[in-house]
């Protein structure tokens, strides 16, 4: 008997004093966990999410707000204040655990460990879209798959908890993020350095991306782009948020560090549909001409997008269908990838319109406020069966009295990805 209220009281001590971190940890970290025996770095999804919003941090800590990012001599400069504040504290540890940061805390999204492309175990990466022959440069001669991991800061944080707060309904209506919400993703290529010359000496990470059992190396990744995205209230009359990439080049520094030589390609705040029907550069952007390896950018090349990314889109128009269908049969349906060289007007202004942040694309959706990651976990989620969307009044008829969407559809990079 006194055995077994030792015991007891034993339990209660160790409840007591878990930290907060581990009671509310019900999200998965990855699709696998680590074999037995595993020594090497193991993913852990920072999902201990803020409760309130958090405050703003100084204007000091931000420095971007300095620059305006629609002038070019300033945009390189607000990407670089971006860059930086991703980051501080984050490099002394390769990003192992971006809750445990020093400088401030970083979060990730919930269920992107689901799928055949969901998170690895090493690093928390998602399969992207490959590369086919030629878009990572003219030696490239194979095509190679991407892995990539994104994270939010605490503004972004919040509003990824209170979309997640019940795991078994997660509610889109929750997604809009707070002003001065900063999302940083770095995408890593299996290329070899025989064919991206440019990427010696960038961070090179292991990824669990074969599925291997047992404890002996994984395949090797390059970093090779890194995406950021901030909600900023300068980019209201397009879309309220400013997207930007940088890609690592060997020849841009001698520096030792790798950071150093990451290139801003260029930003934008939003796709400007009008140039691109006429095929003229689109003025709500800048694009660094002097960066030193010219790879692709998005549609004939005359809007931004990463060199990871589809040669056809461009950034804030793939986010713009971070979107959340309530009915059946959504109109628009959310588009297979973007539309080709040869697309008419009309197919053009159904991928490139800008879409105001936090705006549903129709009365049939719910918008996720450009994030693809709420986008994917959410709807992987429900096909899993173990989530579905709260009950929610459609087309203004009260809750239940119409059916809803029986499956979402994920956004994807191309019409043949499989998700
Ligand atoms: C054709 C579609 C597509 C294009 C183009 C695209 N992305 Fe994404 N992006 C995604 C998807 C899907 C995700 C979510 C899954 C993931 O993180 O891998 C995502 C995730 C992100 C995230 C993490 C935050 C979030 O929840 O969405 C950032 C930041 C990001 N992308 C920035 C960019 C930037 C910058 C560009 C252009 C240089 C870009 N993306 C181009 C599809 C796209």
């Amino acid at each position: 008997m006194a055995h077994r209220l030792s015991l007891r009281m034993l339990l209660g001590v160790t409840l007591a004093t878990l930290p907060a971190a581990a009671l509310l940890a019900q999200f998965k970290d990855a699709h696998d966990p680590p074999p037995s025996g595993w020594s090497g770095p193991t993913f852990k999804l920072s999902q201990n999410y803020p409760q309130t919003v958090p405050a703003l941090e100084s204007a000091s800590k931000r420095p971007w707000r300095q620059f305006d990012f629609k002038k070019p001599s300033q945009a390189p400069k607000f990407l670089q204040a971006v860059l930086n504040y991703c980051l501080e504290g984050n490099t002394a540890n390769n990003f192992a655990d971006v809750s445990q940061n020093p400088v401030r805390t970083w979060y990730h999204a919930p269920w992107l460990d689901a799928g055949p492309s969901g998170r690895e175990f090493i690093h928390g990466m998602t399969k992207e879209r490959p590369s086919r022959p030629g878009e990572l440069g003219p030696s490239q001669t194979g095509s190679h798959d991407n892995w990539a991991v994104g994270f939010y800061n605490a503004r972004g944080g919040y509003t990824i908890g209170q979309v997640w707060k019940d795991p078994a309904h997660p509610d889109p209506r929750k997604s809009t993020f707070p002003a001065q919400t900063v999302t940083c993703k770095l995408l890593f290529t299996t290329a070899p350095i025989a064919e991206v010359p440019f990427l010696q000496g960038t961070l090179e990470w292991q990824g669990d991306i074969t599925r291997a059992s047992g404890t002996g190396p994984r395949p090797t990744l390059r970093l090779l782009q890194l995406d950021v995205a901030v909600k900023d209230s300068r980019a209201n009359p397009t879309i309220g948020w400013v997207f930007g990439t940088f890609q690592y080049e060997h020849d841009a520094s001698t520096s030792p560090n790798w950071w150093d030589h990451l290139v801003p390609v260029g930003l934008m705040w939003g796709s400007d549909v009008a140039r691109l029907k006429s095929d003229q550069p689109t003025q709500q952007e800048w694009i660094n001409a002097a960066r030193g390896q010219k790879l692709h950018l998005g549609r004939k090349d005359l809007v931004l997008n990463g060199p990871i990314d589809n040669p056809r889109g461009s950034c804030t128009a793939c986010h713009g269908f971070a979107q959340i269908a309530t009915v059946a049969t959504p109109t628009p349906p959310i588009p297979g990838g973007p539309p080709g060289d040869a697309a008419t007007p009309a197919a053009l202004d159904r991928y490139f319109t800008n879409i105001k942040a936090a705006t549903p694309l129709s009365a049939d959706y719910v918008s996720l406020d450009y994030s693809l990651q709420l986008q994917i976990g959410i709807t992987r989620a429900i096909a899993s069966g173990q989530a579905s969307l709260p009950p929610m009044p459609v087309h203004g008829m009260a809750v239940g009295a119409h059916p809803g969407p029986p499956h979402l559809k994920e956004v994807t990079r191309d019409p043949d990805e499989t998700p």
